[in-house]
């Protein structure tokens, strides 16, 4: 076989297909705007919603880290890599989420992979949101588990599938926020389910965190205090990279001595974790960042629909559902042009025939900026004769 030629002609496949992925470089001029081929552009694409990437508190934060610890870790958490920040991250997320303990992970893919795999077996069922995120899917899969997916959102129909493993050992998963479609999960009554049938219940929060329930999440969107794993990421709101798990501290001991993610991979780096403490203290101390985000959140929507663009006002991310790729990668072509990133979303991210534009707004943009953007794609699909 020959394998080189066998990759050529996968890529080749996918380049029919309309499929194929490149990396694109992007130079960061502030939280919202990028340089790229000698020209700038308002990036509409971005989960650092709170905009604290290019927060000076934050940047400080993170040099300081260094300064005080040096450029990394230079172990796993359980040899040589814990240094104290690692202890005061994870006391201020527990702190925040009112969890009795967190432990961090280094990235939010990790942190689900890790985690799905510590706590389901061979002998569990896990009964899925069918839009969860590829780390969730990936974790499900790895534990080896009976994987029963759900209807998006559907609480009735997650119910049906449960009633008919009643003595197993499983659990209920949820993305908080779901990424590629910006809409909240029914958490309050996943949780009555998880309850009635005891299962447990895993919430990844890494689009929640920062953005909803006062910047604390999902459930405390809903009001609930003791959902069983509450999962992030510092990546996106937060602004720096790496994941967490707060819970109940015979989980997160559980996971120090069962999660091959956590164990087997070096810890972050001091400057990711600086920057990620002090920019949930700045949440954390005050919300104002959170209310601006909500602020540019509705203001986005409000624009939108003004304009006929169907769209919701729950959360920062807007999911502009075109259909076939080409159709996607043209709009996404044609705001680029017009001086806007938005990326062109497309399978196996989102089902076949929904491919779309995933548009963000964050707490650094300005109203004018919004309104260039709401316009600009207004007449684009006017143009294109979508919506
Ligand atoms: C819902 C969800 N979970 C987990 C992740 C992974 O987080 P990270 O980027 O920190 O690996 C992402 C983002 O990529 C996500 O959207």
């Amino acid at each position: 076989m020959d394998y080189f030629q066998n990759f050529k002609d996968r890529l080749a496949t996918k380049e029919q297909e309309q499929n194929k992925r490149s990396i694109k470089f992007y130079e960061p001029i502030d939280a919202v705007r990028v340089k790229c081929e000698n020209r700038e552009f308002i990036m509409m694409a971005s989960n650092n919603y709170l905009g604290l990437t290019h927060d000076i508190r934050v940047q400080q934060a993170a040099i300081q880290a260094v300064q005080h610890y040096g450029s990394g870790s230079g172990g796993a958490r359980l040899t040589s890599g814990s240094f104290p920040l690692f202890n005061e991250l994870e006391t201020a997320i527990s702190d925040f989420k009112h969890t009795e303990q967190a432990l961090i992970f280094n990235t939010g893919y990790m942190a689900n992979v890790g985690t799905i795999t510590a706590l389901m077996n061979k002998h569990s069922v896990i009964i899925s949101d069918e839009l969860n995120h590829a780390s969730i899917i990936d974790g499900c899969r790895l534990s080896g588990a009976q994987i029963e997916r759900y209807k998006h959102k559907d609480v009735e129909h997650a119910e049906y599938i449960l009633k008919n493993y009643k003595s197993a050992h499983k659990m209920i998963i949820t993305d908080g926020v779901f990424s590629m479609d910006g809409d909240i999960a029914p958490l309050d009554r996943l949780y009555e389910l998880s309850k009635d049938y005891n299962a447990l219940l895993m919430v990844d929060d890494a689009h929640a965190t920062g953005v909803i329930g006062n910047g604390r999440g999902t459930a405390h969107h809903f009001g609930l205090t003791d959902v069983d794993v509450q999962l992030g990421t510092l990546s996106k709101a937060l602004g720096s990279v790496g994941g967490y798990v707060a819970g109940r501290k015979e989980l997160i001991e559980y996971l120090i001595n069962y999660s091959r993610s956590f164990i087997f991979s070096t810890a972050l780096s001091p400057a990711d974790i600086g920057a990620a403490l002090e920019a949930l203290r700045i949440i954390h101390d005050d919300s104002s960042v959170v209310d601006t985000l909500r602020k540019n959140t509705v203001y986005m929507a409000h624009k939108l629909q003004a304009m006929g663009i169907d769209c919701d006002d729950e959360t920062p991310i807007f999911p502009i559902v075109v259909g076939e790729n080409d159709r996607a990668l043209t709009l996404a072509r044609e705001l680029k042009e017009r001086g806007i990133i938005i990326t062109a979303i497309r399978p196996p991210t989102v089902p076949v025939g929904e491919s779309r534009l995933r548009m963000t707004v964050t707490a650094a943009h300005s109203k004018e900026q919004v309104d260039y953007v709401a316009k600009t794609l207004h007449e684009l699909l006017v143009d294109m004769n979508i919506h």
